[in-house]
């Protein structure tokens, strides 16, 4: 039988969606996830900006996604704690019809999924309690609210780093991928190793972080393996077919991602 989630939480030790919603100026978080984030803000000052800019990649390829590129289904894996500008705010924008399953195997951010299931009603959201290292049951809950004979855009946003086994990511990702329809999109970003942000995964483990792994931009790569990776590739966030609205163009961001095509 499923736990239920305040059995499950566990606020001694910190948790990447809390460490997150900190960096993001959130409050979903505890002393732990605190005191973890302030420790590693002393060895990697900058650390924060990767989660920003994560936030406005998320905006900028949701948008190109459900405008130009005419995607109306998400399947956002590793959604984190509910925050401004998620993939369904973004998507049901520009096109009210669309449908968005969110999924994440945090008990908080099951807490708070409530948040997630604000749809229009012309579109649909849901939220799956699951785990991208076991993506079978994912993809037949999620196939309850998207219909995976037509183009979806899966997000992967943050998360394959939380999974630190080259082929245990791997094989999730390219399942995932493999029940896609072609004309799906991928996005997938990632945090990328320098000397300061890999002090900042030694405090988060010595602190009883979940592991997590570094990856340069050409692993990163291999998860876009057999797709169209759509310009300018796999390149620092802010670098990414940047806007008018986009930080941190002139600053070292070691979150890395892209987005590409199912042919
Ligand atoms: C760094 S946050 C990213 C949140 C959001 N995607 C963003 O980009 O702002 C990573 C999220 O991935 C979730 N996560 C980590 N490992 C996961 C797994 N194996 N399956 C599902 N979610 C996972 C964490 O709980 C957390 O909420």
């Amino acid at each position: 039988m499923a736990s239920r989630p305040r059995q499950r939480l566990d606020t001694s030790i910190p948790h990447p969606a809390r460490v997150w919603d900190y960096w993001l100026g959130g409050t979903e978080n505890f002393a732990a996830d605190r005191e973890c984030a302030a420790e590693i803000i002393a060895v990697m000052p900058d650390l924060p900006i990767n989660a920003r800019a994560e936030r406005q990649f998320i905006g900028r390829t949701v948008g190109l996604l459900a405008g130009e590129l005419g995607v109306d289904q998400f399947l956002d894996v590793g959604t984190g704690i509910p925050s401004a500008g998620n993939t369904h705010l973004v998507a049901q924008k520009v096109n009210p019809a669309a449908r968005i399953v969110y999924v994440d195997n945090d008990p908080i951010v099951l807490i708070h999924a409530l948040a997630l299931l604000d749809s229009t009603p012309e579109g649909a959201t849901d939220y799956l309690d699951a785990d991208l290292r076991n993506p079978d049951p994912l993809l037949q809950a999620a196939s309850e609210t998207l219909d995976f004979s037509r183009p979806v855009g899966l997000m992967l946003l943050g998360v394959i780093e939380f999974v630190a086994d080259e082929t245990l990511a791997l094989d999730a990702v390219h399942a995932l991928i493999g029940a896609l329809s072609p004309g799906s999109y991928v996005a997938i970003a990632s945090s990328t190793p320098s000397v300061r942000m890999q002090q900042a995964v030694d405090v988060w483990h010595a602190r009883g972080g979940a592991p997590m792994v570094l990856r340069s931009p050409e692993r990163l790569a291999r998860f876009f393996d057999d797709l169209d990776l759509l310009d300018p590739g796999v390149v620092s966030l802010p670098q990414w077919r940047p806007d008018t609205l986009t930080d941190y163009r002139d600053r070292e961001v070691y979150q890395y991602g892209g987005l590409a095509r199912k042919h």
